[in-house]
């Protein structure tokens, strides 16, 4: 049997609210988290083609709107970041009230804008020329060699300019027929709003709950898990709220919840254990975990190596 059936069979049995994941060495799931962005500049199609290359069964893309409302795979609310937007329109900055910063919202340019920029050199020359890729480039660059796992992020900014993102996205996915396919398409938020939104509007497409470490104590106790299964079917909480609670993967899996924890780096700080894929070991075999958000695709423990 072929791992992306396997995956797929396992996505499926998720969709009608099936929590055999945890129970199946063989479903344990590889996301890599904005492509392979240990090795590729993140959100770049260089970093997600490398993603498949290393063999991930989904690749994700975080999600913003454009000023003429087209979704483009971009981590931040804004560009600067990543691109060279600061060069190219100096002008077109706007200052923060909060942080006191000018920043260059990707909400404020149209995408034709957005395509002049260089995407990849900020992370090293050889990537010069590198573009922010729409959502649609991406489906089309995954293709059937992967599933999708899009993040809608900021729903709040959105909200306040009057843009309906779920529905953005919902047309989108309708468009791509991605809820074709079982197990193709995972939608993940840290907006419960946007995903309540999701649940009325793709009803067949799995959902997972981004969980900060700020927003823990509010939503991983028992009561806030059975709230969480009312427009969810997945949680993925910050890999630090699994590490601090034994019981919250069982706890999770009783409720209906798949748990895909985040984030497994060698570009973040040291950690106790001897590697990122000790790490991620921990997490699949030890805490029982589902699936991991990782930037190094080539040291996910298929098969419990470590
Ligand atoms: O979506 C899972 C993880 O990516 C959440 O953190 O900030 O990398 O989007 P962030
Ligand atoms: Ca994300």
């Amino acid at each position: 049997m072929s791992r992306l059936f396997l995956f797929r069979v396992t996505l499926a049995c998720m969709v009608v609210g099936f929590t055999a994941a945890a129970q199946t060495p063989a479903s344990r799931t590889l996301i890599a988290h904005r492509g392979a962005s240990a090795y590729a500049p993140e959100h770049t199609l260089a970093s997600y083609r490398l993603a498949l290359q290393q063999g991930a069964d989904y690749v994700e893309q975080d999600l913003a709107v454009t000023r003429d409302g087209v979704l483009i795979c971009l981590h931040d609310e804004s560009l600067e970041r990543t691109t060279n937007v600061e060069e190219l329109f100096p002008d077109r900055g706007t200052l923060d009230g909060v942080t006191g910063r000018t920043r260059w919202l990707a909400a404020d340019f149209t995408l034709a804008e957005i395509k002049r920029l260089d995407a990849g050199s900020w992370f090293d020359p050889k990537f010069a020329g590198e573009r922010v890729p729409t959502w649609e480039e991406a489906v089309q660059v995954v293709g059937d060699a992967a599933g999708l796992y899009p993040e809608l992020k900021a729903p709040a900014l959105y909200r306040a300019r009057r843009v309906d993102m779920a529905r953005v996205f919902s047309d989108s996915v309708t468009r791509l027929r991605l809820e074709r396919t079982p197990g193709k398409l995972i939608v993940q938020s840290f907006d419960d709003q946007v995903l309540r939104e999701l649940a009325a509007l793709l009803p067949h497409t799995p959902r997972t709950f981004l969980i900060d470490n700020s927003e823990g104590a509010r939503w991983l106790t028992a009561s806030g898990l059975k709230t969480i299964a009312g427009f969810a079917t997945g949680i993925g909480p910050s890999k630090l709220l699994i590490d601090q609670r034994a019981d919250l993967v069982r706890l999770a899996h009783a409720t209906g919840l798949t748990v895909t924890p985040y984030t497994f780096t060698t570009r973040g700080p040291a950690t106790r254990f001897a590697d990122v894929r000790a790490e991620m070991e921990y997490y699949l075999a030890t805490l029982g975990v589902d699936a991991v958000f990782t930037d190094n695709p080539d040291r996910f423990p298929r098969d419990g190596a470590r």
